[in-house]
């Protein structure tokens, strides 16, 4: 078997972890020549042979030798115009970059089309679980009806803390961020974005239709309180955060990011720490669950690995489902069951419910839980996210088969 000649771009957390896993693969097939940085300057914990690093992408680019580019900068626009150019010039790419991919994947599919190569990106939604591959392989049929689960890793190890080891909110956050499962700047992560940019791909290879992260609602955990935790341990459930792209029914279908309560029970009660985990529902197999570390060096650098030894078979996405006749349209009209907490003993001016089932209202805090449609709750996101308010989904009917 030919060995590739792989161009790395990126060489922090994901990067060494590939650099170490290619190392000693011994069926890879496959050895890194070049590996272009941002700052030659950075010290590395990783001693590379002379003349390995680069601060140029030409070098990597121009290189004929070059058989595959595996792309894991941290920067979204430096990862667009590596991706594109490696394409345009038919270099096969694996990446990691959700929020790059989730943003462009409708253009990313032309330029593999175009110019006869191929992306493959299977690290990019829950690191080192293989749903992409399945969901377009295995699950390449008409019986799907929903994928579900926990794929951000940093808010469920804060929400396991919390609800496993009776830690307040603010110190998991600052724990997780000094064991490195999340960022100095959390946002991204507590906020929902992650979670939104693997759902937006996971959407696109199970049912076949591209969906713009900004026409989704995600909604995170940054404004969850205290009052909001006792309210869930006394109601005997855990609040993760949840991803989901559900079928309503043959036209139909809708996915939203939002922090959910669970019960005991559900295949995602038991995800905890920094794991993933995601449920696939369809007709005639009920429920199959997927469960492991969805981000992290050397977990993340297993599915590159994956992707990788797919490039020794020519494998890429085909993108299939984009092609069935009859497929399910994106709404946002559907009617969802929540709990929310406001300041004070009014509803926040604009949030509408179409019933209301519980109100609680004193001086340690308010809360109404009702039905409300997930298209108000995306035209009033800005309120939601004030810092008085936490929203939770409380699943039902053809949301709570998982
Ligand atoms: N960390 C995870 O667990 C995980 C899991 C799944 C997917 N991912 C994705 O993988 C990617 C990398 O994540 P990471 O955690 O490894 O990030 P990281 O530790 O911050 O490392 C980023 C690397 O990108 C390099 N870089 C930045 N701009 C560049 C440019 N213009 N050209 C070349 N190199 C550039 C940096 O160079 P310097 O070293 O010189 O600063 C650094 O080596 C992200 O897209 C992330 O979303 C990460």
């Amino acid at each position: 078997m030919k060995e590739l000649n792989i161009g790395l771009f990126g060489f922090g957390t994901v990067g060494t972890g590939i650099y170490k896993v290619l190392g000693s693969a011994r069926n890879a097939h496959a050895a890194i020549r070049r590996i272009c940085v941002h700052s030659l300057a950075k010290k590395r914990a990783i001693e590379l042979p002379e003349g390995m690093l680069t601060d140029k992408a030409a070098d990597i680019l121009d290189d004929p030798c070059i058989d595959l580019i595996v792309e894991v900068v941290d920067n979204a626009e430096a990862s667009y115009a590596i991706v594109t150019e490696a394409l345009r010039r038919g270099i096969p790419v694996v990446s990691g970059n959700k929020a790059m991919i989730a943003r462009h994947l409708p253009e990313l599919i032309e330029l593999q089309r175009a110019n006869n190569t191929a992306l493959l990106y299977d690290a990019s939604a829950c690191g080192s679980i293989p749903v992409i591959r399945n969901l377009e392989e295995y699950y390449d049929n008409d019986l799907l009806l929903e994928v579900k689960g926990i794929l951000n890793g940093s808010s469920n190890y804060i929400l396991s803390r919390v609800f496993d080891h009776g830690e307040n909110y603010a110190d998991a956050l600052a724990k997780a961020q000094r064991l490195g499962f999340a960022e100095a700047d959390p946002s991204f992560d507590i906020k929902g974005f992650d979670s939104l940019f693997k759902l937006v791909i996971i959407t696109i290879h199970a049912l076949g239709v591209y969906v713009k992260p900004e026409d989704v609602f995600a909604y995170g955990i940054a404004t969850i309180s205290d009052f909001d935790i006792r309210y869930a341990r006394e109601k005997g459930v855990k609040i993760k955060l949840v991803a989901q792209v559900v079928k309503l029914d043959e036209g139909r279908f809708t996915l939203f990011v939002m922090p959910e309560f669970v019960a005991p029970g559900k295949y995602i009660y038991s995800v905890d720490d920094e794991y993933n985990g995601v449920v696939i529902r369809g007709e005639c197999y009920d429920r199959q669950f997927m469960f492991g570390k969805g981000a992290g060096s050397l977990p993340t650098a297993s599915s590159i690995l994956s992707d990788v030894t797919a490039r020794h078979h020519d494998y890429r996405y085909e993108y299939k489902k984009m092609s069935y006749s009859g497929r399910p349209v994106y709404t946002d009209d559907v009617t969802l069951r929540v709990y929310l907490r406001h300041p004070g003993p009014e509803l926040p001016d604009g949030i509408k419910f179409e019933k209301i089932t519980e109100r609680y209202l004193s001086g340690d805090g308010c809360y109404t839980v009702g039905n409300i449609s997930l298209a108000s709750l995306r035209a009033n996101k800005a309120i939601l996210d004030d810092p008085s308010v936490f929203l939770c989904n409380i699943p039902r009917f053809f949301l709570d088969l998982d």
